[in-house]
């Protein structure tokens, strides 16, 4: 089966959003953002799930919304950054997606979630946002690296060149799929 869709991997502040966006853009492919989805099947914010709910089952509805998303078909799917915790959010998005995964420096990273306001994103809501990017990405940086071969460093590329660099690993790894 052709792989139709796209789906964004990586940390919180890699550009999954921004870059998927132009992506789906200048493909001519829908743009879904998993963390709109939730929100929305939840009926309540991110914050609000982890507040009221807790982590434990924002990350169950994070599995529920990869496994509903996989039967989309041209789309680009820009996912959370903790997708990569529950390798079945992986073997789900990998049935009908070429997943790619986008990679900054922990100071790049750093500027661009603060930039969003840190009490966006629950786990970076505390007093030293920086030791918990760094502590979560020493955890996690094996993870990502395994989940998948195509991998963007988008610290210092334009939002363009992180898109065209996406639709190439995109059309190579389609090519030959009949
Ligand atoms: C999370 C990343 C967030 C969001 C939630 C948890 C994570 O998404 O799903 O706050 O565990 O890395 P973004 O990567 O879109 O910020």
């Amino acid at each position: 089966m052709i792989k139709s869709n796209i789906a964004l991997i990586g940390f919180m502040g890699t550009g999954k959003t921004t870059i998927g966006k132009l992506v789906a853009k200048k493909l001519g492919k829908k743009f879904i953002e998993m963390d709109e989805y939730i929100s929305r099947i939840a009926g309540k914010s991110i914050p609000d799930i982890f507040h009221e709910d807790g982590e434990i089952k924002f990350r169950e509805l994070e599995i529920q919304a990869c496994k509903q998303l996989s039967k989309n078909i041209d789309s680009v799917i820009s996912c959370g950054g903790g997708i990569i915790l529950n390798k079945i959010n992986l073997d789900y998005l990998s049935t009908s997606s070429i997943i790619i995964c986008l990679n900054a420096s922990p100071n790049i990273i750093y500027q661009r979630t603060m930039k969003d306001g840190k009490e966006k994103r629950p786990l970076l809501s505390n007093p030293n946002p920086m030791k918990s990017i760094n502590d979560l990405l020493n955890f996690r940086r094996p993870l990502y690296e395994r989940a998948t071969k195509f991998q963007i460093d988008t610290s210092s590329l334009s939002i363009e060149e992180c898109a065209d660099a996406v639709i190439n690993l995109y059309r190579n790894a389609t090519s030959g799929e009949k």
